[in-house]
């Protein structure tokens, strides 16, 4: 396997400030030259447990090259909580943070997340940087400044728009992650793919991105995957209109995670989400050679997931969620690839027939 030789760095610019994205393969231990560490007067890092076992001596070699002190997080939807974010703003006064103090995210997206609410909340908002460590948070999660923590009622309920200072993405990281991560990762990255990001599109079609190759067709991928959602969410930062194509696949995907009680992948349900709302598209007029090629792609990097579920539940499941307005069902749709349209209401007759049509696909 080729070593991966490209690197980018991509300047964002918002309201209130700018976020850099540096990426490359290998770059943690540079750490030091790739952030202005003696800005700030007290760097902690959180640190995911699982990313600290596999990966400690560089992790630690990388953070003590800024004087960064790591506290351990067991990362998990259960720990990324407003409860157990308490014990970190605790952690912090007893390592002196102030308002002058960097906290750092090291892990999945569950970390990150987790790590950039406490920045958000902690002194009323310190800097944070996220180091993202699975393929989902370097293109998805860590990118968008979307920083939030689960409370009994529900997931990501409390939090923030809180843009990183910097988001280091070394793609090394990925040597050690599972193919269910990867999936999940994949999943969005179809799906940025399919809304807009053209460059990504030509890239999965050249078939070279594969489970495991932690080379330059994937630094490719995840470079202009993550510059695709960088651009939608410089020009939407508050989720106020262009951001809404980021939800394709997402609104089937969320109520079937949620009928199933999250336990199965994110990534699997939004992927049965792409393919459900490419059907309904399809009934609404997007050429049958873009829904053919849809599938084709799915297919291709493993993401027809064998889920059987029972369609009219999920239907009610979607009918009665307290996000949707009325009771209305409103999809991202598309035109076309590419030609994300937002908004969209459909009946549920066309929501039950595509939801049949995947279980014949798969063969349940
Ligand atoms: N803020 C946003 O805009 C946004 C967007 C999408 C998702 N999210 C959030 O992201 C979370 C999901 O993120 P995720 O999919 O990264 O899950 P995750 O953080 O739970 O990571 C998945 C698993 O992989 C492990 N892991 C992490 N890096 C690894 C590595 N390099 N090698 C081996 N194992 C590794 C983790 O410990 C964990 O067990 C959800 O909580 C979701 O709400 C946020
Ligand atoms: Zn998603």
């Amino acid at each position: 396997m080729d070593p991966i030789t490209n690197s980018d760095a991509i300047i964002l610019q918002f309201d209130a400030k700018k976020s850099t994205i540096v990426i490359g393969g290998g770059i943690l231990p540079s750490l030091s030259s790739l952030i202005p560490y003696s800005q700030w007067d007290v760097i902690v890092a959180i640190v995911s447990n699982t990313v600290y076992t596999l990966h400690k001596d560089i992790v630690d070699r990388s953070l003590a090259s800024i004087g960064a002190i790591p506290l351990t997080y067991h990362d998990s939807e259960q720990n990324k909580s407003y409860a157990y974010a308490e014990e970190y703003f605790n952690q912090l006064l007893e390592n002196h943070c102030t308002r002058n103090s960097l906290l750092m995210g090291i892990g999945g997206g569950v970390t990150t997340d987790f790590a950039g609410y406490v920045a958000s909340a902690y002194m009323r908002g310190v800097d944070v940087v996220y180091i993202p460590t699975t393929l989902l948070a370097m293109v998805d999660a860590s990118i968008g400044g979307k920083v939030a923590v689960n409370v009994k009622a529900g997931k990501n309920i409390v939090g923030h728009f809180h843009q990183p200072e910097y988001i280091i993405i070394d793609i090394d990281f990925l040597h050690t992650l599972p193919l269910s991560e990867w999936r999940c990762g994949m999943a969005e990255i179809v799906k940025h793919a399919l809304v807009g990001d053209s460059t990504t599109l030509k890239l999965l079609l050249n078939k070279e991105i594969r489970y495991g190759h932690i080379d330059n067709s994937l630094f490719n991928c995840i470079n202009s995957s993550v510059r695709f959602k960088a651009s939608v969410v410089e020009k939407d930062e508050y989720e106020k209109s262009l951001r809404a194509i980021l939800n394709y696949g997402h609104t089937v995907g969320h109520a079937i995670e949620s009928l199933f009680e999250y336990t199965i992948s994110h990534g699997d349900a939004v992927s049965v989400g792409m393919l459900v709302e490419s059907y309904i598209s399809l009934k609404e007029g997007m050429p049958g050679a873009d829904f053919d090629f849809i599938r084709d792609i799915l297919s291709t990097y493993s993401l027809l997931p064998q889920i059987s579920f029972d369609p009219r539940q999920i239907v009610n499941h979607m009918m009665y969620d307290k996000k949707n307005i009325k009771g209305k069902i409103r999809f991202v749709l598309l035109e076309s690839i590419g030609k994300p349209i937002v908004g969209r209401e459909v009946s549920d007759a066309l929501v039950m027939e595509a939801l049949n049509f995947y279980l014949t696909i798969v063969g349940r």
